[in-house]
């Protein structure tokens, strides 16, 4: 069948740029043949890590729901925005509650990560910090990243980027990415048979 890609915007907030970027990964992605998810951070609501909660109850809705959609996706990707430098708090709650499930959701799938900021180098340093924890947890993190500079006046009303050459790599990076994801599960098919 075609491939199931989840994609979710890391920001909470219902203008979130984030969201936006992720909204037009999904197009994107949908243009191919593919199945989206398309998913947002409010589908993932969950308290604070706390161990004395998960030997009380395990884990929350939000996490199962998070691993859930993990487990029936063959790549994700994940537009956050960066805080500090590094990963949104929301974000890197939500990836150590999924972190204590086994089997682990975030083991060998393909990620794409991309980004979203204000400022002129658009996040990238947070989806460096973003690919620890993932690539610690055996996630695939596609080497190449995306990440949109001056995101405030980045878009136009249809959801596009307004730069072209920018909307042309977007394009590009998707498209490469769903390649390498396509390649790989038609081979891990064939080795199982
Ligand atoms: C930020 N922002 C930010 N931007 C950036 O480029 N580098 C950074 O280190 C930070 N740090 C940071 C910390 C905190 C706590 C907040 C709330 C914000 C700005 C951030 O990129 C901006 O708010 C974006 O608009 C967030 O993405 P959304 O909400 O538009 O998706």
């Amino acid at each position: 069948g075609p491939l199931r890609v989840l994609v979710f915007g890391a920001a909470m907030r219902a203008e979130s740029s984030n969201g936006r970027l992720a909204a037009l990964v999904a197009r994107l992605i949908g243009d191919t043949g593919a199945t989206v998810d398309l998913a947002t951070m409010h589908d993932f609501d969950m308290p604070l890590y706390d161990g004395d909660l998960e030997a009380e109850a395990g884990l929350p809705v939000g996490a199962l729901a998070l691993r859930d959609r993990l487990e029936r996706c063959d790549a994700f990707v994940i537009s956050s925005p960066e805080y500090n430098a590094s990963v949104p708090g929301v974000l890197k709650n939500a990836i150590d509650w999924v972190s204590r499930v086994q089997p682990q959701p975030f083991k060998t799938k393909h990620a794409l990560l991309v980004s979203a900021s204000p400022s002129l180098v658009g996040g990238n340093r947070g989806l460096w910090a973003l690919r620890v924890p993932l690539e610690h947890l055996g996630t695939r993190v596609y080497p190449d990243m995306f990440s949109l500079a001056s995101a405030h006046q980045g878009f136009s009303a249809d959801g596009q980027l307004t730069d072209p050459g920018l909307q042309q790599r977007l394009t590009e990076t998707v498209s490469a990415f769903l390649s390498l994801v396509e390649a790989d599960v038609r081979y891990v098919c064939l080795e199982r048979r």
